[in-house]
């Protein structure tokens, strides 16, 4: 039996397909839940209940382990303070912890291109400040931090409500028309991964990917190919900022009195105002001959056609 590759995140987006995919490519695979997941036991995987704030559980993860795939994240939370403590700190006990472990697995961060711009947002300076914990606490161990942009595919919910919009004919954006951003599909992701679990050595650094469009997208190009996708008339508007200001700051007062952690904060509209979220590619980080394949014209539909089969649209 090979050693394991150890998994957070597992029951969120990316890690889900993440562990569907290493399984079924013969890998052993442990995770680290929160809350017990059939549909993970399911897949074969070694599960450990613990969290990322729990050291002791992290020591369990991490013991002769070949690799960390470090995919738990807060992306969304109440306060600052909130997103520090996962993405931060508990970046920085995970990866002390594999540093101190006698495996001294290498491993592998999703960080976010939103790191690029630490003051944009709380969520943007904690995945600044994850990575950071990760170049600190490798102590030697070999790792990669990868810079995401936004990942989208089945299963994913952070991007349903633009596919919903999308797939009526109306997308009401959050963004002026003009700026411009990368997407991954989740299935080229997920073979990167794959790929980079095979490579022989990490090189310590920072990679931003994506999934191959030179330059991205303009929010106002979404409607032509969701248009040629869906067979349909499909127009955008975007909303002024003044007024979403206004719905951003609402969102949070009753979040707070709820107590819940809401999804449309300031911050998140301050990412979307941002005008450049285009991954920068640095071709001298190799990445063992991966090459996405899918933009968003070959992805649309088939997220589309999953949100409906799985009852979300
Ligand atoms: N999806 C994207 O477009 C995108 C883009 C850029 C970067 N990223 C980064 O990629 C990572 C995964 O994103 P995602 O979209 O898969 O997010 P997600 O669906 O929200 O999943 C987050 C995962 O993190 C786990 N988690 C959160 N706090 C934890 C803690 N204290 N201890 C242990 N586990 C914890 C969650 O577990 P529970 O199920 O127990 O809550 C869940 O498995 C995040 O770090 C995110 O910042 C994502």
């Amino acid at each position: 039996m090979t050693s394991p590759i150890a998994l957070t995140g597992a029951s969120g987006f990316i890690g889900r397909s993440l562990v569907q995919r290493l399984t079924e490519g013969g890998h052993s695979v442990r995770v680290l839940l929160r809350r017990p997941d059939a549909e993970l036991e399911a897949l074969g995987v070694d599960s450990l209940q613990g969290s990322l704030d729990d050291a002791a559980s992290l020591r369990r993860l991490v013991e002769g382990a070949r690799a960390v795939v470090h995919c738990a994240g807060a992306i969304r939370a109440r306060r600052r303070s909130d997103f520090t403590a996962v993405n931060v700190a508990g970046t920085a006990r995970l990866v002390s912890v594999a540093a101190e472990s006698q495996a001294r697995p290498r491993v592998l961060l999703m960080s976010s291109l939103a790191a690029r711009e630490p003051a944009v947002s709380p969520y943007a300076a904690s995945k600044r400040g994850g990575e950071e914990a990760l170049f600190r606490e490798a102590r030697g161990l070999e790792h990669l931090c990868l810079r995401l942009p936004a990942v989208y595919g089945p299963g994913d919910r952070a991007t349903l409500a633009l596919f919903r919009q999308l797939n009526r004919g109306l997308a009401v954006l959050p963004a002026p028309l003009d700026n411009r951003f990368s997407l991954l599909y989740i299935q080229d992701l997920v073979g990167l991964v794959e790929r980079l679990l095979q490579k022989k050595a990490w090189p310590g650094t920072t990679v931003e990917v994506d999934d191959g469009r030179s330059g991205g997208y303009a929010w106002r190009q979404l409607p032509e190919i969701a248009a040629q996708q869906l067979d349909r008339r499909v127009r955008a508007v975007s909303v002024p900022p003044a007024l979403l200001w206004g719905t951003a700051t609402a969102s949070e007062a009753v979040s707070a009195l709820l107590g819940l952690a809401p999804i449309w904060t300031r911050g998140k509209l301050r990412e979307f105002l941002h005008a450049d979220w285009v991954s920068r590619r640095d071709g001298a980080v190799d990445l063992e001959g991966w090459r996405p394949e899918t933009q968003l014209q070959q992805g649309l539909a088939p997220t589309i056609a999953w949100y409906r089969r799985a009852g979300w649209l």
